[in-house]
Protein backbone atom coordinates (compact mmCIF):
# COMPACT_ATOMS: atom_id res chain seq x y z
CA UNK A 1 0.00 0.00 0.00
CA UNK A 2 1.13 3.39 -0.98
CA UNK A 3 2.04 5.30 2.35
CA UNK A 4 1.72 9.42 2.17
CA UNK A 5 3.88 11.06 4.75
CA UNK A 6 1.80 14.29 6.51
CA UNK A 7 3.16 17.02 8.25
CA UNK A 8 0.33 18.52 10.99
CA UNK A 9 0.29 22.31 11.52
CA UNK A 10 -1.75 22.75 14.65
CA UNK A 11 -2.33 20.09 16.89
CA UNK A 12 -4.94 21.39 18.61
CA UNK A 13 -8.88 19.76 18.74
CA UNK A 14 -9.07 18.96 14.79
CA UNK A 15 -4.93 17.93 14.95
CA UNK A 16 -5.91 15.42 17.31
CA UNK A 17 -8.93 14.18 15.30
CA UNK A 18 -6.59 13.46 12.36
CA UNK A 19 -3.90 11.78 14.30
CA UNK A 20 -6.52 9.51 15.69
CA UNK A 21 -8.46 9.00 12.37
CA UNK A 22 -4.55 7.83 11.00
CA UNK A 23 -3.48 5.76 13.89
CA UNK A 24 -6.86 3.63 12.94
CA UNK A 25 -5.98 3.15 9.17
CA UNK A 26 -6.74 -0.53 9.22
CA UNK A 27 -10.12 -0.21 10.06
CA UNK A 28 -10.80 0.87 6.43
CA UNK A 29 -10.65 -2.11 3.90
CA UNK A 30 -9.69 -1.38 0.03
CA UNK A 31 -7.57 1.20 0.55
CA UNK A 32 -4.71 1.79 -1.72
CA UNK A 33 -2.63 4.55 0.04
CA UNK A 34 -2.81 5.31 3.93
CA UNK A 35 -1.12 8.45 5.28
CA UNK A 36 1.55 8.25 8.13
CA UNK A 37 2.56 11.79 10.19
CA UNK A 38 5.88 12.27 10.05
CA UNK A 39 6.19 15.77 11.42
CA UNK A 40 3.94 17.69 14.01
CA UNK A 41 4.26 21.86 14.29
CA UNK A 42 3.01 23.50 17.39
CA UNK A 43 3.30 26.94 18.79
CA UNK A 44 1.82 25.64 22.06
CA UNK A 45 4.79 22.67 23.44
CA UNK A 46 2.51 20.97 25.90
CA UNK A 47 0.58 19.50 22.90
CA UNK A 48 3.59 17.57 22.26
CA UNK A 49 3.44 14.85 24.50
CA UNK A 50 0.19 13.42 23.63
CA UNK A 51 1.83 13.07 19.96
CA UNK A 52 4.69 11.57 20.86
CA UNK A 53 3.41 9.24 23.39
CA UNK A 54 0.48 8.01 20.46
CA UNK A 55 2.59 8.45 16.74
CA UNK A 56 5.88 6.31 16.50
CA UNK A 57 5.97 7.66 12.88
CA UNK A 58 6.47 11.28 14.82
CA UNK A 59 9.70 12.55 13.65
CA UNK A 60 9.93 15.90 13.72
CA UNK A 61 8.49 18.32 16.10
CA UNK A 62 8.68 22.30 16.41
CA UNK A 63 7.09 25.31 16.98
CA UNK A 64 8.19 26.59 13.27
CA UNK A 65 5.69 25.66 10.55
CA UNK A 66 8.42 27.06 7.83
CA UNK A 67 10.87 24.29 9.56
CA UNK A 68 8.11 21.60 8.70
CA UNK A 69 7.45 22.53 5.22
CA UNK A 70 10.91 22.94 4.56
CA UNK A 71 10.94 19.11 5.71
CA UNK A 72 11.67 16.43 2.12
CA UNK A 73 10.12 13.90 3.86
CA UNK A 74 6.44 15.39 4.10
CA UNK A 75 4.28 14.69 1.36
CA UNK A 76 1.19 16.46 2.24
CA UNK A 77 0.02 18.84 5.53
CA UNK A 78 -3.06 19.32 7.49
CA UNK A 79 -3.45 23.10 8.90
CA UNK A 80 -5.59 22.91 11.54
CA UNK A 81 -4.76 26.47 13.22
CA UNK A 82 -7.15 29.68 14.40
CA UNK A 83 -8.70 31.63 11.03
CA UNK A 84 -6.64 34.25 11.24
CA UNK A 85 -3.37 31.86 10.34
CA UNK A 86 -5.21 30.37 7.65
CA UNK A 87 -3.63 32.79 4.20
CA UNK A 88 -0.38 32.45 5.96
CA UNK A 89 0.12 29.12 6.33
CA UNK A 90 -2.00 27.84 3.36
CA UNK A 91 0.35 29.72 0.67
CA UNK A 92 3.26 28.58 2.10
CA UNK A 93 2.15 25.11 2.07
CA UNK A 94 1.44 25.60 -1.20
CA UNK A 95 4.34 27.53 -2.42
CA UNK A 96 6.50 25.03 -0.98
CA UNK A 97 5.02 22.36 -3.00
CA UNK A 98 3.08 20.20 -0.23
CA UNK A 99 -0.55 18.77 -0.97
CA UNK A 100 -3.07 20.33 1.55
CA UNK A 101 -6.16 19.58 3.36
CA UNK A 102 -6.65 23.00 4.66
CA UNK A 103 -9.51 23.66 7.85
CA UNK A 104 -12.69 25.95 6.97
CA UNK A 105 -13.39 28.27 6.36
CA UNK A 106 -10.33 28.35 4.13
CA UNK A 107 -9.07 31.90 4.79
CA UNK A 108 -10.61 34.26 7.22
CA UNK A 109 -12.24 36.22 4.59
CA UNK A 110 -12.90 37.00 0.86
CA UNK A 111 -9.50 38.58 0.24
CA UNK A 112 -7.76 35.74 1.84
CA UNK A 113 -9.54 33.23 0.15
CA UNK A 114 -8.75 34.96 -3.08
CA UNK A 115 -4.47 34.96 -1.83
CA UNK A 116 -4.69 31.28 -1.17
CA UNK A 117 -6.98 30.39 -4.70
CA UNK A 118 -3.97 32.53 -6.05
CA UNK A 119 -1.26 30.49 -4.91
CA UNK A 120 -3.07 27.34 -5.97
CA UNK A 121 -3.44 28.41 -9.68
CA UNK A 122 0.17 28.79 -9.70
CA UNK A 123 0.87 25.34 -8.56
CA UNK A 124 -1.41 22.95 -10.22
CA UNK A 125 0.92 20.43 -9.37
CA UNK A 126 -0.47 20.27 -5.74
CA UNK A 127 -3.62 18.87 -4.63
CA UNK A 128 -5.41 20.91 -2.05
CA UNK A 129 -8.91 20.44 -0.60
CA UNK A 130 -10.95 21.68 2.32
CA UNK A 131 -12.34 19.73 5.24
CA UNK A 132 -15.98 19.03 5.97
CA UNK A 133 -17.28 15.05 7.20
CA UNK A 134 -20.74 15.77 7.37
CA UNK A 135 -21.60 14.09 3.84
CA UNK A 136 -19.80 10.98 5.14
CA UNK A 137 -22.72 9.75 7.40
CA UNK A 138 -24.39 7.34 5.55
CA UNK A 139 -28.03 8.68 5.63
CA UNK A 140 -25.94 11.96 3.95
CA UNK A 141 -24.13 9.40 1.28
CA UNK A 142 -27.96 8.12 0.46
CA UNK A 143 -29.52 11.17 0.36
CA UNK A 144 -26.67 12.08 -2.36
CA UNK A 145 -27.58 9.19 -4.34
CA UNK A 146 -30.74 10.46 -4.28
CA UNK A 147 -29.52 13.87 -5.87
CA UNK A 148 -27.06 12.54 -8.46
CA UNK A 149 -30.16 10.44 -9.41
CA UNK A 150 -32.35 13.91 -9.74
CA UNK A 151 -35.08 11.51 -7.71
CA UNK A 152 -36.28 14.67 -6.54
CA UNK A 153 -37.94 16.31 -10.15
CA UNK A 154 -38.09 20.30 -9.44
CA UNK A 155 -36.85 21.24 -5.96
CA UNK A 156 -39.46 23.23 -4.32
CA UNK A 157 -37.52 24.40 -0.88
CA UNK A 158 -34.43 23.17 1.23
CA UNK A 159 -33.16 23.51 4.31
CA UNK A 160 -29.60 22.53 5.44
CA UNK A 161 -27.48 23.72 8.98
CA UNK A 162 -25.70 23.15 11.56
CA UNK A 163 -26.62 23.71 15.17
CA UNK A 164 -25.05 23.00 18.43
CA UNK A 165 -25.47 24.87 21.95
CA UNK A 166 -21.33 25.06 22.90
CA UNK A 167 -22.28 28.56 23.71
CA UNK A 168 -25.79 28.61 25.45
CA UNK A 169 -23.23 28.82 28.60
CA UNK A 170 -22.78 32.72 29.58
CA UNK A 171 -20.55 31.89 32.11
CA UNK A 172 -17.82 29.97 29.28
CA UNK A 173 -14.97 32.03 29.48
CA UNK A 174 -13.59 33.20 25.92
CA UNK A 175 -11.62 31.72 23.29
CA UNK A 176 -10.13 32.47 19.75
CA UNK A 177 -13.36 31.03 18.17
CA UNK A 178 -15.14 33.86 20.03
CA UNK A 179 -12.64 36.87 18.69
CA UNK A 180 -13.35 38.57 15.85
CA UNK A 181 -9.33 39.12 15.35
CA UNK A 182 -8.70 35.51 15.73
CA UNK A 183 -12.25 33.93 14.03
CA UNK A 184 -13.02 36.62 11.19
CA UNK A 185 -15.72 38.78 10.66
CA UNK A 186 -18.29 35.59 9.58
CA UNK A 187 -18.35 34.33 13.19
CA UNK A 188 -20.58 30.95 13.09
CA UNK A 189 -20.96 31.34 9.22
CA UNK A 190 -16.92 30.63 8.93
CA UNK A 191 -17.08 28.09 11.93
CA UNK A 192 -20.46 25.95 11.03
CA UNK A 193 -21.08 27.21 7.41
CA UNK A 194 -19.06 24.77 5.22
CA UNK A 195 -20.87 21.94 6.84
CA UNK A 196 -24.42 23.17 5.74
CA UNK A 197 -22.99 24.24 2.59
CA UNK A 198 -20.60 21.31 0.90
CA UNK A 199 -23.31 18.90 -0.40
CA UNK A 200 -25.55 21.80 -2.06
CA UNK A 201 -22.69 23.09 -3.66
CA UNK A 202 -21.83 19.97 -4.71
CA UNK A 203 -25.04 19.29 -5.84
CA UNK A 204 -24.64 22.38 -8.56
CA UNK A 205 -26.70 24.57 -6.43
CA UNK A 206 -26.07 28.15 -7.05
CA UNK A 207 -26.98 31.35 -4.39
CA UNK A 208 -28.34 34.36 -7.17
CA UNK A 209 -29.59 36.01 -3.70
CA UNK A 210 -29.30 36.25 0.05
CA UNK A 211 -30.99 37.86 2.99
CA UNK A 212 -28.94 36.92 5.98
CA UNK A 213 -30.04 37.71 9.69
CA UNK A 214 -27.19 37.71 12.05
CA UNK A 215 -27.51 37.77 15.99
CA UNK A 216 -24.74 38.41 18.52
CA UNK A 217 -26.43 37.10 21.60
CA UNK A 218 -23.72 37.14 24.21
CA UNK A 219 -21.41 40.54 23.67
CA UNK A 220 -19.38 40.18 26.65
CA UNK A 221 -17.51 36.85 28.35
CA UNK A 222 -14.77 35.92 31.15
CA UNK A 223 -11.26 36.25 29.64
CA UNK A 224 -10.02 33.23 32.29
CA UNK A 225 -8.69 35.88 34.49
CA UNK A 226 -11.05 37.46 36.26
CA UNK A 227 -11.80 39.87 33.61
CA UNK A 228 -14.77 40.59 30.73
CA UNK A 229 -13.76 40.83 27.52
CA UNK A 230 -15.47 42.05 24.16
CA UNK A 231 -17.32 38.51 22.50
CA UNK A 232 -17.77 40.13 19.13
CA UNK A 233 -18.39 37.34 16.79
CA UNK A 234 -21.59 36.39 14.96
CA UNK A 235 -23.24 33.76 17.26
CA UNK A 236 -26.05 32.37 14.98
CA UNK A 237 -27.09 33.00 11.73
CA UNK A 238 -30.01 32.66 9.23
CA UNK A 239 -29.52 32.74 5.46
CA UNK A 240 -32.55 32.38 3.08
CA UNK A 241 -31.00 31.96 -0.24
CA UNK A 242 -32.79 31.84 -3.88
CA UNK A 243 -31.05 29.41 -5.47
CA UNK A 244 -30.46 27.49 -8.97
CA UNK A 245 -30.12 23.78 -8.94
CA UNK A 246 -29.71 23.47 -12.69
CA UNK A 247 -29.76 24.65 -16.46
CA UNK A 248 -33.44 25.03 -16.61
CA UNK A 249 -33.24 28.59 -14.41
CA UNK A 250 -35.79 27.25 -11.96
CA UNK A 251 -35.31 28.73 -8.76
CA UNK A 252 -35.96 27.97 -5.14
CA UNK A 253 -35.59 28.90 -1.11
CA UNK A 254 -32.64 27.80 0.64
CA UNK A 255 -32.58 28.46 4.35
CA UNK A 256 -28.77 27.95 5.88
CA UNK A 257 -29.26 28.23 9.80
CA UNK A 258 -25.87 27.84 11.20
CA UNK A 259 -26.11 28.11 15.10
CA UNK A 260 -24.06 28.43 17.84
CA UNK A 261 -26.67 28.76 20.54
CA UNK A 262 -29.23 27.02 19.75
CA UNK A 263 -31.05 24.75 22.77
CA UNK A 264 -31.33 21.50 23.20
CA UNK A 265 -28.56 20.79 20.15
CA UNK A 266 -25.37 19.52 20.81
CA UNK A 267 -24.10 18.60 17.57
CA UNK A 268 -27.24 18.87 14.59
CA UNK A 269 -26.48 18.55 11.19
CA UNK A 270 -29.41 18.31 8.98
CA UNK A 271 -30.63 18.48 5.45
CA UNK A 272 -34.13 18.48 3.80
CA UNK A 273 -34.99 18.86 0.36
CA UNK A 274 -38.22 19.11 -0.82
CA UNK A 275 -39.16 17.97 -4.40
CA UNK A 276 -42.34 17.90 -7.03
CA UNK A 277 -40.87 13.95 -7.49
CA UNK A 278 -39.42 13.23 -4.16
CA UNK A 279 -38.64 14.93 -0.75
CA UNK A 280 -36.21 13.76 2.19
CA UNK A 281 -34.66 14.89 5.73
CA UNK A 282 -32.04 14.25 7.69
CA UNK A 283 -31.05 14.91 10.72
CA UNK A 284 -27.67 13.64 13.29
CA UNK A 285 -30.02 14.15 16.02
CA UNK A 286 -31.28 10.70 14.60
CA UNK A 287 -28.14 10.00 12.96
CA UNK A 288 -29.34 6.09 11.55
CA UNK A 289 -32.95 7.59 10.09
CA UNK A 290 -33.18 8.98 6.80
CA UNK A 291 -36.63 9.77 5.62
CA UNK A 292 -38.15 9.70 2.37
CA UNK A 293 -41.21 10.76 0.51
CA UNK A 294 -42.42 9.52 -2.58
CA UNK A 295 -45.20 11.60 -4.69
CA UNK A 296 -47.01 10.03 -7.43
CA UNK A 297 -50.28 11.93 -8.16
CA UNK A 298 -53.41 10.31 -6.29
CA UNK A 299 -51.52 8.21 -4.40
CA UNK A 300 -51.13 8.52 -0.48
CA UNK A 301 -48.52 10.47 0.78
CA UNK A 302 -46.38 8.97 3.40
CA UNK A 303 -42.86 9.63 4.83
CA UNK A 304 -40.64 5.90 4.95
CA UNK A 305 -38.31 6.03 7.56
CA UNK A 306 -35.24 4.13 6.75
CA UNK A 307 -32.71 2.76 8.89
CA UNK A 308 -29.45 2.87 7.77
CA UNK A 309 -26.41 1.62 10.00
CA UNK A 310 -22.81 1.71 8.95
CA UNK A 311 -23.12 1.87 5.13
CA UNK A 312 -19.81 3.68 4.67
CA UNK A 313 -18.94 5.21 1.32
CA UNK A 314 -15.26 3.54 2.20
CA UNK A 315 -15.91 0.19 3.25
CA UNK A 316 -14.89 -0.85 6.96
CA UNK A 317 -14.25 -3.94 8.86
CA UNK A 318 -17.06 -2.66 10.88
CA UNK A 319 -20.63 -4.44 9.89
CA UNK A 320 -23.53 -2.22 8.18
CA UNK A 321 -25.92 -3.26 11.44
CA UNK A 322 -23.95 -0.98 13.58
CA UNK A 323 -24.30 2.56 13.90
CA UNK A 324 -21.79 5.35 13.04
CA UNK A 325 -20.86 8.69 14.62
CA UNK A 326 -18.45 11.68 14.04
CA UNK A 327 -15.21 10.13 14.51
CA UNK A 328 -16.42 7.69 12.06
CA UNK A 329 -17.15 10.57 9.46
CA UNK A 330 -13.82 12.32 10.11
CA UNK A 331 -12.25 8.64 9.49
CA UNK A 332 -14.22 8.68 5.87
CA UNK A 333 -13.10 12.16 5.01
CA UNK A 334 -9.26 11.20 5.69
CA UNK A 335 -9.78 8.23 3.46
CA UNK A 336 -11.71 10.44 0.72
CA UNK A 337 -8.98 13.01 1.04
CA UNK A 338 -6.09 9.93 0.49
CA UNK A 339 -7.88 8.02 -1.55
CA UNK A 340 -8.41 11.28 -4.21
CA UNK A 341 -4.36 12.26 -3.54
CA UNK A 342 -3.34 8.82 -4.78
CA UNK A 343 -5.99 8.11 -7.35
CA UNK A 344 -6.20 11.77 -8.77
CA UNK A 345 -9.71 11.13 -8.51
CA UNK A 346 -12.28 10.79 -6.57
CA UNK A 347 -14.26 7.52 -6.12
CA UNK A 348 -17.77 9.30 -6.65
CA UNK A 349 -19.27 12.65 -7.06
CA UNK A 350 -20.27 13.31 -3.63
CA UNK A 351 -17.33 11.22 -1.97
CA UNK A 352 -14.78 14.12 -2.05
CA UNK A 353 -13.43 16.65 0.21
CA UNK A 354 -14.83 20.47 -0.35
CA UNK A 355 -12.78 21.60 -3.30
CA UNK A 356 -10.93 25.13 -3.51
CA UNK A 357 -13.89 26.18 -6.01
CA UNK A 358 -16.46 25.25 -3.46
CA UNK A 359 -14.45 26.91 -0.55
CA UNK A 360 -14.07 30.10 -2.97
CA UNK A 361 -18.31 29.87 -3.41
CA UNK A 362 -18.93 29.81 0.35
CA UNK A 363 -16.49 33.19 1.13
CA UNK A 364 -18.97 34.54 -1.78
CA UNK A 365 -21.66 33.44 0.07
CA UNK A 366 -20.73 35.02 3.67
CA UNK A 367 -19.27 38.41 2.19
CA UNK A 368 -23.13 38.90 0.62
CA UNK A 369 -24.44 37.83 3.75
CA UNK A 370 -22.53 40.45 5.77
CA UNK A 371 -23.22 42.76 3.65
CA UNK A 372 -27.20 42.02 3.35
CA UNK A 373 -27.28 41.90 7.64
CA UNK A 374 -24.84 45.41 7.38
CA UNK A 375 -27.87 46.72 5.07
CA UNK A 376 -30.81 44.71 6.61
CA UNK A 377 -31.65 44.14 2.55
CA UNK A 378 -31.16 41.09 -0.05
CA UNK A 379 -27.83 40.94 -1.71
CA UNK A 380 -27.42 39.43 -5.31
CA UNK A 381 -24.25 37.07 -5.78
CA UNK A 382 -22.31 36.97 -8.99
CA UNK A 383 -23.67 34.41 -11.55
N1 LIG B 1 -14.09 20.06 10.50
C1 LIG B 1 -14.56 20.26 11.72
O1 LIG B 1 -15.49 19.61 12.16
C2 LIG B 1 -13.91 21.28 12.59
C3 LIG B 1 -14.20 21.33 13.97
C4 LIG B 1 -13.53 22.27 14.76
C5 LIG B 1 -12.64 23.17 14.19
N2 LIG B 1 -12.41 23.10 12.83
C6 LIG B 1 -11.44 24.04 12.20
O2 LIG B 1 -10.13 23.58 12.48
C7 LIG B 1 -9.24 24.69 12.63
C8 LIG B 1 -8.57 24.57 14.00
O3 LIG B 1 -9.58 24.49 14.97
P1 LIG B 1 -9.33 23.67 16.34
O4 LIG B 1 -10.70 23.47 16.92
O5 LIG B 1 -8.49 22.47 16.08
O6 LIG B 1 -8.54 24.76 17.17
P2 LIG B 1 -7.62 24.55 18.45
O7 LIG B 1 -7.54 25.88 19.12
O8 LIG B 1 -8.08 23.37 19.26
O9 LIG B 1 -6.20 24.16 17.82
C9 LIG B 1 -5.44 25.09 17.08
C10 LIG B 1 -3.97 24.77 17.33
O10 LIG B 1 -3.17 25.62 16.50
C11 LIG B 1 -2.02 25.97 17.25
N3 LIG B 1 -1.38 27.15 16.68
C12 LIG B 1 -1.73 28.45 16.84
N4 LIG B 1 -0.87 29.25 16.16
C13 LIG B 1 0.03 28.43 15.56
C14 LIG B 1 1.16 28.65 14.72
N5 LIG B 1 1.54 29.89 14.34
N6 LIG B 1 1.87 27.57 14.30
C15 LIG B 1 1.51 26.33 14.66
N7 LIG B 1 0.43 26.06 15.46
C16 LIG B 1 -0.28 27.10 15.90
C17 LIG B 1 -2.55 26.18 18.65
O11 LIG B 1 -1.53 26.14 19.63
C18 LIG B 1 -3.54 25.02 18.78
O12 LIG B 1 -2.94 23.86 19.32
C19 LIG B 1 -10.08 25.93 12.42
O13 LIG B 1 -9.96 26.35 11.09
C20 LIG B 1 -11.50 25.48 12.72
O14 LIG B 1 -12.49 26.23 12.05
C21 LIG B 1 -13.00 22.18 12.05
Amino acid sequence: MKTIRFGLIGGGLMGREFASAAARWLHLVEVSARPEIVALCDRETSVYAWYRDNLPSLRQVTDDYRALLANPEVDAVYVAVPHHLHQEIYCAAIEAGKHLMGEKPFGIDLAANEAISAAIRRHPEVFVRCSSESPFFPCMQKLCELLEQNAFGQIIEANTGFLHSSDLDPGKPINWKRIARFNGQYGVLGDLGMHALHVPFRAGWRPRNVRAILSNIIKERDDGRGGRVPCDTWDNGILLIEATAGADGNTFPWTVKLQRMAPGHRNTWFTEVLGTRASTRWSSANPQMLEVLRYTPGARQAWEQIQIGYESAFKTVTGAIFEFGFGDAILQMWAAFVHELAEGKPRGKFTGCVTPAEAAASHRLFTAALESQAQASTVRLQA
